[in-house]
């Protein structure tokens, strides 16, 4: 049986707080719980949520994680709460930390993440930041990996906003020497810091593929990706962005210039004909709820490494 280790860095705020050891870790505790081969008692540990972003899977998942560790969740939106007052973060941070174990954290600026972490005395966990979505990246690559066996040969093409979700699969892509190619409009491509960062691990290799074209970068990929063309605080650029990201919909015809075997994951919520089409997301290729369903089970994974 294998046990939650502790990992070296306190928090996940990204993608790159763990190791590929560490990593791969996580995915095979998530994979004993979620085959019911493992059983860790968490109790009366309590995972704060403090969401300034609506959230129907990440909230729901960690709240079910830490009810399945025998702990419990106490949750604060910045309306009920004195966040949405301005209360500064280091001092929430360092108030909330005192009463709970571990704090998830879903905001608009990394930096405020990063502001929570440095004040709060407990283990911060990025729930979705503008730049990071690494919970979700841990799920997905649970996902393909459920499907493929190990990371060899596999190529992942994410087809859209080079956005959170897309910087947090690049980034772990680097730590795992995964082929990642990016298809997007021109303006789109992911943050400059984070496709710096990747390189640098990926070293000389050129792994790391950013185009305009999603046909090309679609040829033989084993993994189709896509996300929503406009983010939770992006509503005002919805109409602009719809325009520019015209001919970036994953559809049948897309989905047919991949490999034959290739599967299609979308983090959800989804736009149905917009990024993707109902006919993609409720095709043979689809394993979009398998990696909802995922979410939890990593999360359980993450807390139980966190608090161990
Ligand atoms: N994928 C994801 O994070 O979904 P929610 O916004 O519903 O949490
Ligand atoms: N990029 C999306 C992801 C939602 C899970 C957003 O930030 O709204």
């Amino acid at each position: 049986m294998i046990n939650p280790i502790k990992l070296v860095n306190k928090n996940f705020l990204s993608s790159l707080d763990t190791s590929s050891e560490e990593f791969f870790h996580i995915l095979e505790i998530a994979k004993s719980f979620k085959n019911k081969d493992l059983n860790i008692e968490l109790k009366d540990k309590v995972l704060g949520l403090i969401f300034d972003k609506p959230s129907t899977r990440t909230r729901v998942s960690f709240q079910v994680a830490m009810s399945r560790l025998g702990g419990t969740t106490v949750e604060l939106n910045p309306s009920t709460s004195q966040i949405g007052r301005g209360e500064p973060i280091k001092d929430t941070a360092r108030v909330l930390s005192r009463y709970c174990d571990v704090l998830a954290i879903r905001t608009f600026k990394q930096s405020d993440l990063d502001e929570y972490a440095k004040w709060s005395c407990k283990p911060v966990i990025n729930a979705l930041t503008d730049l990071e979505h690494p919970c979700q990246a841990l799920a997905d690559y649970m996902t393909i990996k459920e499907e493929f066996v190990d990371f060899k040969n596999v190529v992942l093409t994410f087809i859209g906003d080079g956005n959170n979700v897309a910087n947090s699969l690049i980034l772990y892509g680097a730590l795992l020497g995964i082929e990642i190619r990016v298809a997007c409009p021109k303006g789109y491509e992911p943050n400059n810091v984070v496709i710096n960062s990747a390189k640098k691990i990926y070293k000389n290799k050129n792994l790391l593929k950013i185009t305009n074209d999603p046909i090309t970068a679609v040829q033989g990929a084993n993994v189709l990706y896509t996300d929503v063309w406009s983010s939770m605080g992006e509503e005002n650029q919805k109409e602009e962005k719809d325009k520019d990201f015209l001919g970036f919909t994953i559809d049948n015809s897309l989905v047919r210039n991949a490999d034959k075997d290739a599967i299609v994951l979308h983090c959800l919520p989804a736009y149905r004909s917009k990024e993707i089409t109902d006919d993609v997301i409720e095709s043979k290729k689809s394993r979009i709820f398998e990696q909802s369903e995922n979410r939890m089970h990593v999360q359980q994974a993450l807390l139980s490494c966190l608090l161990s």
